[in-house]
C-alpha cells in the first residue's frame, strides 16, 4: 500500500541503496563526505575525520526517518559492495525534497541519472508523495543536467538563496526544480 516512508533499501540495475550504520563511517568518508570538490555546491564543508561522518550517520540513521522525516542512503555498487557517496530524502508535507552527491571518480558514468531515476521512480509508483523538489546552484552544471534527465522540471529562480562554504561563505542563486505527480511518470 502507498505510503510516505521509503523503503530501507532500494535496488537499481547496477546500484543498492540503504540506510548507513556506524560500521559505514570510514569508507562513506574517505569515499565522499572527505571531498572537497565534491562538497564544492554543499551547504557544509567537507568533512575533517571519519568522527564527523559517523555524527552524521548517527543523525541520519535508522531513526532519522520516524522521529525527523529524513532518510538518508549510502550508494553502493552492487557488484563491488563499493559506497560511492549519499542520497538525502526529507519529507517536508507531502512533498518530498531530495539531495545527492557521488565521489568525483565516479561522476560523467551515469551513476546519479540510475540512482535518481529508481527513487523517482520509487516515489511516482509506490509513495503517496504528490511533489518531489530540490534546489540547486545555478553554477552547478553537472547536476542541474542530472535533476533534468531523472524528471524534475526547472520552476524559477531563487536569488542569493543558499550560503556555501566553498565560496567563503557568499550567498548564491538557485534554481528550484520540481516533479509533480499529474506530470507524465519521470521514467
Ligand atoms: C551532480 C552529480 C551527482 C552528478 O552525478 P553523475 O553520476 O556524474 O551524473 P551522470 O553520470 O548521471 O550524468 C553526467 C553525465 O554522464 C554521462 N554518461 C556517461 N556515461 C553514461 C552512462 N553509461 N549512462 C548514462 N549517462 C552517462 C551522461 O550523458 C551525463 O552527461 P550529460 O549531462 O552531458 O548528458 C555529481 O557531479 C556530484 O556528486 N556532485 C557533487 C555533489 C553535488 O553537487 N550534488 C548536487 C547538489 S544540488
Amino acid at each position: 500500500m502507498p505510503s510516505f516512508e521509503p523503503p530501507r533499501e532500494l535496488l537499481t540495475e547496477h546500484f543498492e541503496l540503504c540506510i548507513p550504520c556506524s560500521e559505514d563511517a570510514p569508507a562513506l568518508y574517505a569515499a565522499y563526505t572527505s571531498n572537497s570538490e565534491a562538497a564544492s555546491y554543499l551547504q557544509r564543508a567537507p568533512h575533517k575525520s571519519a568522527e564527523e561522518t559517523l555524527r552524521f550517520i548517527e543523525n541520519w540513521g535508522e531513526d532519522s526517518w520516524r522521529v525527523h522525516g529524513r532518510r538518508a542512503w549510502i550508494i553502493r555498487r552492487r557488484s563491488s559492495g563499493t559506497i560511492l557517496g549519499l542520497f538525502l530524502l526529507i519529507r517536508i508535507g507531502t512533498a518530498a525534497q531530495i539531495h545527492f552527491g557521488i565521489s568525483p571518480e565516479s561522476w560523467g558514468h551515469g551513476v546519479m541519472r540510475e540512482v535518481g531515476r529508481g527513487v523517482l521512480d520509487w516515489i511516482a509508483r509506490c509513495s503517496t508523495f504528490d511533489r518531489v523538489e530540490t534546489y540547486c546552484d545555478c553554477e552547478n552544471t553537472r547536476a542541474l543536467r542530472v535533476l533534468e534527465k531523472i524528471g524534475l522540471e526547472r520552476q524559477s529562480l531563487l536569488p542569493q538563496h543558499i550560503v556555501l562554504p566553498h565560496f567563503g561563505g557568499q550567498r548564491r542563486d538557485c534554481w528550484s526544480y520540481a516533479w509533480t505527480r499529474r506530470d507524465v511518470t519521470p521514467l
